[in-house]
């Protein structure tokens, strides 16, 4: 794969985040910057790069998708860094439990700031850049490119949980952004997808309980996934891949689903 530009993953602490960061080194990409609000797991991600790939340059940002001037900051500070910014994964999200009755407003106010509300910031300030600058070519496609956008949804975003209403509700909000951003900045060379992960793997799970209950709850987890298995960080970054380079230069106001095949 080619990517002569420049990488933004939000959520690059932990998990799907981590996992494209590093994809994106291990794919070529030679500039990368890696934002979330746990500094010190950063920090971490960013000298696991360095050393892994040490032509890589890396740089490491607070970010809060919460606050519009932290997401403004971030993205002026890769600009100030790198020039640019081409290939943008908007991954940072939580999970809160509890049905309607059960949900607090401030869960429900929480879950809303950070899923939707702070991909819609990402979106924005990621955009209002890439419409600033001029379009690059890749080996992966003859069709020159102004930006790709990954806003990382969830199965949740297509279909419903009813323990899960505020997750869902923001995850279908992701969607909904990412197809009308697609439509809207087509025509200016700018790709705007929602991916849809299934189960993965990664701390936002939460630790399984010990003995016979933790059990339980990992045979819960892949009852409904044809795989019957749960899914790797990695192979969502892989997706990310596709939908930020070249090679899927004709794809965008759409959802791809990365799921096991759910029944
Ligand atoms: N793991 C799954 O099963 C699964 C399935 C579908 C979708 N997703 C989505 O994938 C994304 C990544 O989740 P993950 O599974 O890697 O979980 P994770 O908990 O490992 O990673 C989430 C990252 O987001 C960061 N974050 C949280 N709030 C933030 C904020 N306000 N500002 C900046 N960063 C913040 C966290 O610090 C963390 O590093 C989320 O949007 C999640 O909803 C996960």
């Amino acid at each position: 794969m080619d990517f002569p530009g420049v990488a933004l993953v939000t959520g690059g602490a932990s998990g799907i985040g981590k996992a494209t960061a590093l994809r994106f080194a291990a794919e070529g990409c030679k500039r990368i910057a890696i934002a979330d609000v746990n500094l010190a797991l950063l920090q971490k991600t960013e000298s696991e790069i360095s050393s892994t790939y040490p032509e890589v340059a890396v740089k490491a940002i607070l970010l809060d998708v919460r606050s519009q001037a932290s997401v403004q900051a971030a993205v002026d500070e890769v600009v100030a860094t790198f020039g640019r910014i081409d290939y943008c994964a908007n991954v940072a999200g939580i999970l809160r439990f509890g049905d309607t009755v059960v949900l607090s407003a401030s869960d429900f106010e929480l879950v809303y700031q950070v899923n939707l509300r702070g991909v819609f910031f990402c979106a924005k300030a990621e955009i209002s850049q890439m419409l600033k600058q001029e379009p690059l070519v890749s080996k992966d496609s003859p069709w020159p490119a102004r930006g790709a956008i990954v806003n990382v949804s969830s199965q949740a975003g297509l279909m419903g949980n009813g323990d899960l209403p505020c997750y869902v509700a923001t995850k279908h909000g992701v969607v909904g952004l990412s197809k009308s951003d697609g439509l809207k900045y087509a025509a200016k060379g700018i790709r705007v997808n929602a991916l849809c992960p299934g189960t993965i793997e990664t701390p936002i799970l939460g630790d399984l309980p010990q003995g016979e209950a933790g059990a339980k709850r990992a045979a819960e987890r892949t009852r409904e996934i044809a795989m019957g298995r749960v899914g790797q960080p990695d192979e969502i970054a892989h997706c990310v891949m596709f939908l930020t380079s070249g090679r899927s230069s004709f794809v965008t106001a759409t959802t791809l689903a990365a799921h096991g095949g759910l029944r």
